[in-house]
């Protein structure tokens, strides 16, 4: 087994962090293959909790090299805060590797992200606010900025200008703002170039390489499957391809390179941000799995929309992004329930679906038709082993793997690392 993707099946915040971090110790590379600091991966080691934003969940294995993707977007302010912060922890995060190719965010970046949304008004995406989908839209246009262009000042500054002039036509014509000075941008990254020249690498020959020498490289997805711009909840999505197959394109692997796709799935389902929601609950039980579950944004602390297991988006999840196994998250958060709620069909029009509907329009009228199993009361947070679970949330288990058609092989009953019951072996 060499190499395996990590993917949210959901909306993002499915618990990926946690799942990296725990194959982390037996990897030898934890890649991000895309995304930015939009993301936001919790990680809790015995009395210490990591939340990350841009670096991969993998930094904090000691023995494995972390590395941030031609696919990922980069905002190098927060890169070094992010660094410095772990340096100051006592995390060798330092010895990361950044490829060449990658794009980076930059200030007019994160002003359109914000001055967008604002004018879209109640159209809003509900986006982070990171500069995320400009700094894609950039790259797509053929206007961005890459990290290899800080080597070249000259490159750099008139690519930032080229880049700012119509930009700047908009902000001040458009959405009535300052225009951004070019030369002020080119200054600010400018100043990261010296700590960022010993971390860039090919990082596409040096994973292949790698994998030709039989070591094991783990892709750490961010954001998920239903916020992909292909097959997400268009227009309610991220700017990039979070899907496994993304993995192959944000790191420069080929497909067959791809051993094993772990989809990381929650017992239940959240969604931030605006878009559709079938499963959403506005009534006490939503408000209780959000306070249950400590369902707050990593990234912006906006509360989390919540509702019950949807087993139509994983069940989507699974077939495009050819799941091998399911990591179940947060399955303790269930304990207490006298009856578990599943979404198994949609009805649409007064026609019953068991699939995700063609059409966005159809998904927004789209209303869930529950199943319901037994819950359970027992305490199942130092359950380590599947007989340690109560027969009711075994069967819980068996339901959503018949829903989902993969075998769920590992189980998270709590934040910390070694809260899991492990049913395969994923490595
Ligand atoms: P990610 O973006 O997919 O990495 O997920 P987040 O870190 O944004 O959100 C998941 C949250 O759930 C984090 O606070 C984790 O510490 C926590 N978490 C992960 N797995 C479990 C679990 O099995 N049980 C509980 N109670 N919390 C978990
Ligand atoms: P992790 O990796 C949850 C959502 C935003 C918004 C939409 C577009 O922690 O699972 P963007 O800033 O990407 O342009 O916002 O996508 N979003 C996430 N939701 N978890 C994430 O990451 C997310 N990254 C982006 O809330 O709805
Ligand atoms: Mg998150």
């Amino acid at each position: 087994m060499s190499g395996i993707v990590i993917v949210g099946t959901q909306w993002g915040d499915e618990g990926k962090g946690k799942a990296t971090d725990q194959l982390g110790e037996r990897v030898d590379y934890v890649v991000r293959y895309s995304g930015g600091n939009n993301a936001g991966h919790t990680v809790v080691v015995g009395s210490e909790t990591y939340a990350l934003h841009l670096l991969p969940s993998g930094i904090l294995n000691a023995n494995c090299i972390p590395v941030i993707g031609n696919g990922v977007v980069v905002d190098l302010g927060v890169l070094f805060s992010e660094i410095d912060g772990l340096l100051a922890r006592g995390v060798q995060a330092d010895r990361i590797l950044v490829s060449s190719n990658a794009h980076l965010i930059t200030a007019y970046h994160q002003v359109l992200d914000r001055v967008t949304e604002r004018f879209l008004g109640r159209r809003k995406i509900g986006t982070t606010g990171r500069g995320v989908g400009p700094a894609y839209a950039d790259k797509v246009n053929r206007v961005g900025i890459r990290v290899q262009d800080l080597f070249d000042e000259s490159i750099l500054r008139q690519k930032v200008s080229a880049s700012l002039e119509q930009k700047n036509a908009l902000l001040v014509k458009v959405y009535n703002r300052p225009a951004i000075s070019a030369d002020q941008v080119s200054d600010e990254l400018l100043q990261y170039a010296d700590r960022l020249r010993p971390l860039m690498a090919d990082t596409a020959l040096v994973l292949n390489d790698a994998l030709d020498q039989g070591k094991v490289v783990l892709f750490e997805g961010a954001q998920a499957h239903h916020l992909d711009v292909d097959f997400g909840t268009y227009p309610y999505v991220t700017s990039s391809s979070p899907i496994a197959a993304g993995a192959c394109i944000g790191a420069g692997v080929g497909p067959t390179r791809i051993d094993r796709v772990i989809g990381i799935a929650k017992a239940y389902t959240t969604r931030v941000g605006e878009g559709p929601f079938p499963a959403e609950l506005f009534d006490e039980s939503g408000e209780k799995l959000r306070q249950i579950g400590g369902e707050f944004g990593t990234t912006t602390g906006r509360p989390r929309r919540c509702g019950w297991f949807d087993a139509l988006l994983v069940n989507q999840a699974a077939r495009i992004n050819a799941l091998t196994d399911i990591f179940l998250t947060k399955l303790d958060v269930l304990t207490g329930w006298e009856k578990i709620p599943i979404v198994v069909a949609y009805e649409i029009n007064g026609v019953r679906h068991t699939t995700m509907p063609m059409t966005q329009t159809d998904l927004h009228h789209a209303k869930p038709i529950y199943e319901y199993v037994e819950g359970w009361s027992e305490d199942i947070s130092t359950a380590r082993q599947l007989s340690d679970l109560p027969a009711a949330t075994r069967a819980y288990v068996t339901r959503l793997e018949e829903l989902i058609g993969v075998r769920i092989s590992g189980i998270g009953v709590g934040p910390g690392r070694e809260q899991t019951v492990m049913i395969n072996d994923l490595l």
